[in-house]
């Protein structure tokens, strides 16, 4: 599965494309309204931080104009996926946008029949939004594994799964387990991935019987 990260604080990005584990990376609107800096300067900066795809969403609702929004943000750097929503306008803009070599992320997705009409439209990434279902009272990892089972059983389908609105270790794991392609996680989400007391506890009886040795290896 591969790890994106959901924000567009650059120096965030930086440090965590530092431990060679980042495959990209996705923002929204809020993310950037978060960043208070010009959105074109904050993706450009993430992609020369970023090799993989970095999500850029269009703000305008109709297709021409979503278009138009999409092939500005696209020509920033390679490696831009623009976003648009899961609307009718959105899968047109996907499909031309597709067609014309630009990757594409649909986003807002919450429901397999949504999946599959952004698989259809050529999207090269569908975003389910586990934790904005939980938030209601649903069942947001039901929803991956959902589209997971109905892009299998049509493997002419190359859309990739990506897992969003992530909120915990466990989303994550649940995610991996259902065979995500892709899960974009919010930075404070990743930092948690790697904890586990019984790590620190192994590590500091490791250390203090390497002590009591007195070798060194070096
Ligand atoms: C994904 O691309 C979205 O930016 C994000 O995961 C939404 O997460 P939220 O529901 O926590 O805002």
């Amino acid at each position: 599965m591969k790890f994106f990260v959901d924000t567009a604080d650059v120096a965030e990005i930086r440090a965590l494309a530092e431990t060679g584990l980042l495959d990209g990376v996705t923002t929204n609107p809020s993310l950037i309204m978060k960043a208070d800096r010009p959105m074109t300067e904050v993706i450009a900066e993430i992609c020369d931080v970023v090799d993989g795809p970095v999500s850029a969403e269009v703000t305008a609702t109709k297709a021409d104009e979503m278009l138009a929004e999409g092939r500005k943000l696209a020509k920033i750097a390679p490696n831009v996926t623009v976003k648009v929503p899961l609307t009718w306008d959105g899968l047109k803009a996907c499909r031309t946008l597709t067609g014309e070599g630009t990757m594409v992320n649909v986003t807002l997705c919450f429901s397999a029949v949504q999946a599959l009409l952004a698989a259809k439209a050529g999207a090269t990434f569908v975003s389910p939004f586990i934790g904005r279902l939980d938030d209601i009272g649903l069942d947001g990892m039901q929803l991956i594994r959902e589209i997971r089972t109905v892009f299998d059983n049509y493997p002419d389908l190359s859309t990739q799964l990506l897992a969003a609105s992530l909120r915990t270790s466990n989303h994550v794991r649940d995610c991996a387990l259902a065979g995500a392609d892709v899960a974009t996680i919010p930075p404070a989400t990743i930092h948690k991935l790697i904890e586990h007391p019984l790590t620190d506890k192994g590590l500091d009886a490791f250390l203090s019987d390497w002590k009591k040795t007195g070798q060194t290896i070096l």
